[in-house]
């Protein structure tokens, strides 16, 4: 045991990241966790907007008020917060917010996702690495596997692991002291999770859908980032047809800028907004469900 991640394995001290794309440059669908540098152009702009305060956050006023409290109090007792647990469907910013964390405590963030975890021991070696205070970020935990579950138990509990050295009836457990630290842990199957699992967490916020004015102030802070004119009416159109869901509006406002740009002179229109949007077949299946409408807006890439 070194304590450093082992080859191959996703772990990272991040500002920031998209996801999915692995070493040798194929797409894991399923994986959250890249190369910081974002080597996708499409990533690295949803990156850049992601809000890094709580005060930069809009929508979920409840989760933000109490997220904000929990830190807060934390901060001012001098001592690591509760564990945080978030869960929501996707798109919502549950990483968002635990980027929002670590800002928040000033404190480094350690990035890595169940599908990641497959043994007891990869788990150990994230944790026997960590350093006091710092953030633990565990995206799609419900992904984890059962040893390292129970492991996660006692850490989350305790600030302890049992290193296990040697194999059968030889094997002794060495106990590891941890300096105390936060795990955020994020999860779209919040009911997949074990009950004891959840039970350690100190706090849950659960995100749902956002309504529009919040997604309208999210289109206003983004097209600010993007440098973008865009009118009012355009951006509530946008709004309007973005399931509530705000990686889609900022999708949907990047294809609307796209459109505005190859068609117009670059200004985000009600016009641009409607072509753009009919163009992509946004809005066809708006009587569907939103998971069904989400599917389709990501499936066609807009
Ligand atoms: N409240 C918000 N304000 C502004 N932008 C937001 C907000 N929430 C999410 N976003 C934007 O949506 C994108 C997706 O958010 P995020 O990656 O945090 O979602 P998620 O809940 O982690 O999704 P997944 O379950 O797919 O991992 C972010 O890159 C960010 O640009
Ligand atoms: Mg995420």
């Amino acid at each position: 045991m070194t304590g450093e991640p082992r080859p191959g394995f996703r772990s990272e001290i991040v500002e920031g990241f998209g996801g999915g794309r692995e070493d040798d440059g194929s797409f894991d669908a399923t994986a959250r966790i890249v190369d910081p540098g974002g080597a996708d152009d499409e990533r690295a702009v949803e990156v850049a907007l992601r809000p890094r305060r709580l005060s930069e956050f809009p929508g979920q006023p409840r989760v933000r008020d109490q997220l904000g409290l929990v830190l807060e109090a934390a901060r001012r007792r001098g001592s690591v917060p509760d564990h945080v647990l978030l869960s929501g469907p996707p798109g919502l910013g549950k990483t968002t917010l635990a980027m929002i964390v670590a800002a928040e405590l000033e404190r480094p963030i350690r990035v890595t996702s169940g599908p990641a975890i497959q043994h007891a021991g990869d788990l150990a070696s994230v944790l026997s690495s960590l350093v006091e205070g710092e953030v633990l970020f565990l995206d799609e935990i419900h992904r984890m596997s059962r040893t390292a579950e129970e492991m996660l138990y006692l850490a989350m509990e305790d600030f302890r692991v049992d290193i296990i050295v040697g194999k059968g009836p030889g094997a002794t457990a060495i106990p590891l002291e941890l300096p105390p630290f936060t795990v955020v842990g994020a999860t779209t199957r919040a009911g997949l999770l074990p009950a004891p699992l959840r039970d350690r967490f100190g706090f849950t916020g659960h995100l749902d859908f956002y309504d529009v004015a919040d997604l309208e102030a999210i289109l206003v802070r983004s097209a600010g980032l993007l440098a973008l004119t865009a009118d009012d009416e355009a951006l509530t159109e946008i709004a309007g047809r973005s399931r509530g869901t705000p990686r889609i509006a900022n999708r949907l406002l990047r294809r609307v800028r796209d459109w505005a740009q190859v068609h117009g002179d670059g200004t985000v229109t009600c016009d641009a907004a409607r072509a753009a949007l009919a163009l992509f077949d946004v809005g066809l299946v708006a009587l569907g469900d939103r998971a069904l409408t989400t599917d389709v807006v990501e499936n066609r890439g807009a």
